[in-house]
């Protein structure tokens, strides 16, 4: 047999080291742009990756060279127990980095456990600071909870905590400027996320994306001039930009209008078990059946260096050759 490679290298030198775990495809909100409000078909609990067996996949991963996790859903918190996955995480030599994205609503109640469990950073969803646009959006009238997660997180000393906006165009205009003076007065990083075709309604279409550029302009004209941070980790996707008055910064996910697929480091195994070498892959890999069925770590290495050697370049949503994957965002992780 041949030697097994210590780092996950694609065809293009991309060097992989960014492990996506998505828990769960459940949900307790539904973000109009990701979930339908009703007849939401989830995986069968019996389909979704024990924590154990998280682990066990966590460290194969690990042995590859992986050193940065970050835990997605659905939405994370809806799993019972997750600071014990936390610390099973944490635990694993070679960790360098745990993160959670979480829609907030469930952080107040988990946060101090969390955080004694081992995490630090977290990035939590939130497209507005309106009760009432809240609840459009999101379909529950929730949003109390999310500021008091965040508040309570602060308090419990994560570091740094980022909010995830999505930038929908024809919806969450009103909303940039009062969310980046938000993140200005609490020291968080607010992030635009241009909307991307993984809803699971078809709703998507390059028409709503509300581009980086355009948001930067409303920032500028409702706050104040913006300079470009260089990044000192090349292969972050967001682009920072600093408030010129020095107080606080906004960063942008712009996969639409700048994709950052060439420097692309992440793999992503969903709650039930299949690896993807993509958020937008058509194509994935089982994992679960190995895991399940006896397969030694040694198999389950091989397959994963398989899977991140067939990786392709990226997506092409900005082609006419562009396929929607067959999963909604909520059920591959974002
Ligand atoms: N496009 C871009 N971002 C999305 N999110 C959810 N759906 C979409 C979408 N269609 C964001 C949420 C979540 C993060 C993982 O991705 O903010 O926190
Ligand atoms: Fe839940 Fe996140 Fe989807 Fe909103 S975007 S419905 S928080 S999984």
């Amino acid at each position: 047999m041949h030697a097994l490679p210590s780092q996950l290298v694609d065809g293009l030198g991309r060097v992989h080291d960014n492990l996506r775990i998505s828990i769960t495809d459940r949900c307790n909100i539904r973000c109009s742009y990701c979930m339908p409000e009703k007849g939401v078909q989830f995986i069968d609990r019996s389909e979704v990756l024990s924590y154990e067996e998280i682990e066990r996949f966590a460290r194969v991963a690990v042995s590859l060279g992986v050193n940065k996790l970050r835990i997605t859903g659905g939405e994370p918190l809806v799993r019972k127990d997750l600071p014990v996955l936390v610390e099973k995480l944490a635990a694993i030599e070679g960790v360098k980095d745990i993160a959670l994205t979480t829609n907030g609503v469930l952080l107040a109640g988990q946060a101090r456990a969390l955080y004694d469990a081992g995490l630090r950073r977290l990035n939590v969803h939130l497209d507005t600071l309106d009760r009432q646009r809240f609840f459009e959006i999101t379909r529950r009238d929730e949003l109390h909870h999310v500021l008091e997660g965040i508040d309570t997180a602060l308090a419990c000393g994560f570091g740094p905590i980022k909010i995830n906006a999505v930038a929908v165009k024809n919806l969450v205009e009103p909303d940039i400027v009062p969310m980046a003076r938000f993140g200005r007065e609490h020291g968080i990083e607010v992030r635009y996320i241009e909307f991307m075709p993984l809803d699971a309604q078809g709703l998507w279409d390059r028409g709503r994306v509300l581009l980086a550029d355009d948001i930067l302009r409303m920032l500028e004209e409702g706050i104040g001039p913006l300079t470009a941070v260089p990044d000192p980790d090349p292969r972050a996707p967001a682009l920072e930009y600093r408030f010129a008055d020095g107080n606080g910064s906004v960063g942008f996910i712009a996969s639409v209008s700048r994709p950052f697929c060439l420097n692309c480091n992440r793999i992503r195994i969903t709650s039930d078990g299949m690896l993807r070498y993509c958020i937008f892959a058509l194509e994935e890999t089982d994992v679960k059946s190995l895991l399940r069925g006896g397969g030694s770590d040694d198999q389950i290495r091989e397959l994963v260096a398989r899977v991140v050697s067939a990786k392709w370049l990226g997506h092409e949503i900005n082609t006419a050759k562009f396929v929607a994957p067959p999963r909604p965002m909520y059920s591959i992780g974002g």
